[in-house]
């Protein structure tokens, strides 16, 4: 069997670390003993582009469970955990393409050998696969049943495909199902974030200005979870909505050219290019420190700072400190790169559980379809959204009241008024 990735001898570690986040996965476990008994996926190959975690881990052997070939590559160089990698390929078979710190030539090597394996169905995190797909293994799509998409960023791409007539194959935009964006973005990103700077940094958030580009499902999640652990946080929009529902929940709202100078922390999460660019990095304060949890790393003009720059210092693993003329600092955390997978862990396997129990049902729901759905970006059926809520909820140990007949006929109805 193919695979590449870095280190065999950490297998044991990954198989610990691995059953471990599984205990945070209720729901997963649900779907994977019923695909064990059901065998949904019989004779699929499935093709993963996904961070290579503990929680990804839990969701390809649950797709594996239901008979499904699987395989998997990274969907970002800096988030493999080396020791799930060596764990999937020694104790599950499984063809696995992933190496921490892999430069981009090897990253899309790796995407290759998966589309080599000639998936019936994709997972992206990012729409690296499908990009791929459409650009160098067109052959691929006529077997092709569909895609599964797991971040924001993704489905951007994949609608602009659809916009300009390019995308051929059906897609299902996974992290719009409300169980996942409402939950994984949120909290996920919310408190993995903060994780990630602090592992980074070490520093001390209470009484610190953060300032949080971007008001949307996590940088929602990341402001609150940063007030409550009593940062001073300011929010950058371009989305007067946004901005207006940041302002009634208590953050200050204004232009980063005007929080530059103000912020000791600042973190993009708009899933925009160039958000922090040569003229904010120029009027921060020394010692400020950047970092990014958006999809790609383009959120902040990383070539900017660098050629600001007078030299480079590396203090820590994962932050890197530019010096620019004068003395000033400039510490840009993970290399740009989505700071919680880069400097921490990922999400929590208890959020993940939901975006991945969402994952495996809606591969279940490709195969279990009549016809291919069209070449579009589609939604994740409410049926399996409501699903993992109710799962997720009898895992918590939390019930609630079902409509009386009577309820549900004065709800349906437009006769009763005032
Ligand atoms: N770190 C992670 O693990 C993780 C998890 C989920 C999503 N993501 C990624 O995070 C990014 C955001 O996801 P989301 O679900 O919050 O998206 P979202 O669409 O809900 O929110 C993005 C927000 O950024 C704002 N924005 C856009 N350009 C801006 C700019 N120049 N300045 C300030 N604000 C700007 C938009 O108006 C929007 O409100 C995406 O790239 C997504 O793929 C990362």
């Amino acid at each position: 069997m193919e695979c590449d990735i870095a280190n065999m001898e950490l297998a044991e570690r990954g198989r610990d670390r691995t059953h471990w986040a599984g205990q945070s996965m209720p729901v997963l476990a649900v779907v994977n003993e019923r695909f064990a008994r059901e065998r949904p996926l019989e004779g699929i190959t499935i093709g993963a582009c996904l961070h290579v975690t503990t929680e990804t881990a839990n969701l390809m052997i649950a797709l594996a469970a239901g008979g499904a070939e699987v395989s998997l590559c990274a969907s970002n160089p800096l988030s493999t955990q080396d020791d799930v990698a060596a764990h999937l390929v020694r104790d599950h078979g499984m063809p696995i393409f992933a190496v921490r710190g892999e430069d981009r030539d090897r990253y899309y090597d790796h995407i290759k050998s998966v589309l080599d394996l000639k998936p019936s169905i994709t997972l992206d995190d990012g729409a690296d696969l499908v990009s791929t797909i459409h650009t160098e293994r067109t052959e691929l799509i006529p077997d092709l049943l569909g895609s599964l998409e797991e971040t924001t960023t993704g489905v951007i791409r994949l609608r602009a495909m659809e916009r300009d007539g390019v995308l051929r194959v059906p897609v299902v935009a996974v992290n719009d199902a409300r169980t996942k964006h409402m939950f994984d973005n949120r909290y996920g990103t919310g408190q993995s974030t903060i994780d990630g700077i602090l592992r980074a940094t070490n520093a001390l958030l209470a009484g610190s200005v953060m300032v949080i580009a971007g008001y949307g499902w996590c940088g929602r999640g990341l402001a609150f979870r940063a007030r409550g652990m009593g940062a001073s946080v300011i929010v950058t929009e371009v989305d007067p909505l946004k901005a207006l529902e940041a302002v009634m929940d208590g953050f200050r709202v204004m232009t980063m050219d005007e929080a530059a100078p103000i912020g000791d922390m600042f973190v993009t999460v708009t899933g925009d290019i160039r958000v922090i660019t040569a003229r904010h990095f120029e009027a921060m304060k020394d010692g400020a420190v950047v970092a990014n949890s958006g999809h790609f790393d383009v959120e902040i003009d990383k070539e900017a700072l660098e050629s600001l720059a007078e030299r480079t210092v590396t203090p820590r693993d994962s932050v890197k400190t530019f010096v620019l003329p004068g003395g000033k600092r400039v510490n840009l955390l993970g290399e740009g790169r989505l700071i919680n997978l880069s400097a921490a862990e990922g999400h929590p396997a208890a959020v993940m559980d939901m975006s991945f129990a969402n994952q495996a049902l809606s591969c279940e729901y490709l195969v279990g379809l009549p016809e291919r759905l069209e070449p579009k970006v589609h939604r994740v059926p409410d049926e399996i959204d409501l699903e993992v809520a109710r799962l997720k909820l009898e895992a918590k140990g939390a019930r609630i009241d079902e409509l009386t007949d009577e309820q549900r006929v004065y709800l349906a109805s437009w006769r009763a008024g005032t």
